[in-house]
């Protein structure tokens, strides 16, 4: 099981795109550490599913779902209040929700890299925006914003992905430097290349070896991005701010060296397996 195991009791943390992938996992982890997850999404069968599920596993009161489009300003106020009136606070937001497009830069469209930035960036701002009042109220805060390894290297096909996931890198200076006063603490994860629906559709198998371009040489799972997500919800990381967290296996600290096929001598700088990086594109 993953989770904080017990670091986040008491604690209610909203989680944005949380009916599916990396969001549930982390609903999963809120709620297996303890704390109570208030999970939303534009997926309304998928959420109210994981939250019943969460119910069952942890006692009523572990979860609840409330539908959330993050461009939406007004949607924000009603997914503060809705967690506020449920649990009597807020501690904690994981501005999760996300999409991606595969294009390359020169081909991109324009109107789909507005969308892309649109939901991953300021969907995020409006979320950071939005709970600070609730959590100064509470006496302090966590937020913690999933970037991506494409946020803090240059990747091939991620115009609109990459350039929105560098926005929240930046974006969560930006906070921890101005929210510390108020004891909110404001960190973004890079997650590698990870199995979900996200990615699944680009040929990526979990697994020992399945992706050697990656120094630990294989795709991420869910929960491990959830176990580092949940550390920066804790109190255990009550002096960390303005962090920026690679669970990548390694992916952006460098090449793996790989010897050219059929020659003996010193390695190169090898790349990875795909040619396209393997970034996580989606048809969405
Ligand atoms: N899977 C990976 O390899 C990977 C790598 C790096 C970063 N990430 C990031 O992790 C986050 C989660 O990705 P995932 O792999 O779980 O993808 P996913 O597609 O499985 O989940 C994304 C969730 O966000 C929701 N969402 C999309 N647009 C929304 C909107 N406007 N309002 C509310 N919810 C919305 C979706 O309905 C979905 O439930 C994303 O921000 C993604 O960019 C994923």
């Amino acid at each position: 099981m993953t989770g904080a195991g017990g670091q986040l009791d008491g604690k209610v943390v909203l989680v944005t795109g949380g009916a599916r992938g990396l969001g549930a996992a982390v609903a999963r982890a809120v709620a297996a550490g303890g704390g109570r997850a208030v999970v939303t999404d534009v997926l309304v069968a998928e959420g109210t599913a994981l939250v019943e599920e969460l119910n069952g596993e942890y006692g009523d009161g572990a979860a609840r779902f409330h539908r959330h489009d993050v461009t939406s300003e007004p949607g924000w106020e009603a997914a503060v209040a809705f967690a506020v009136r449920e649990f009597g606070r807020l501690d904690g937001l994981v501005n999760n929700a996300g999409t991606s497009g595969g294009e390359l830069l020169a081909e991109a469209d324009v109107a789909r890299f507005r969308e892309i930035v649109e939901v991953n960036l300021v969907g995020v701002f409006i979320g950071v925006k939005t709970v600070v009042p609730a959590l100064r109220e509470a006496g302090g805060g966590s937020i913690v914003n999933i970037s991506s390894a494409a946020g803090l290297t240059g990747m091939a096909r991620t115009a609109g992905y990459g350039a929105s996931k560098w926005g929240v890198r930046g974006l969560s200076k930006i906070g921890a430097v101005e929210l510390a006063e108020a004891g909110i603490r404001v960190n973004s994860v890079h997650p590698g290349m990870t199995y979900t629906d996200m990615t699944a559709h680009v040929g990526i198998e979990v697994g020992a070896g399945k992706y050697p371009g990656t120094p630990l040489g294989r795709v991420g799972v869910p929960q491990e991005i959830a176990s580092a997500v949940a550390f920066l919800l804790s109190d255990a990381a009550a002096y960390v701010t303005g962090a920026e967290l690679a669970v990548d296996g390694g992916w952006t600290a460098g090449l793996v060296p790989q010897r050219p096929a059929g020659r003996q001598g010193p390695v190169g700088r090898g790349r990875s397996p795909r040619s396209d990086t393997g970034n996580p594109v989606s048809r969405r």
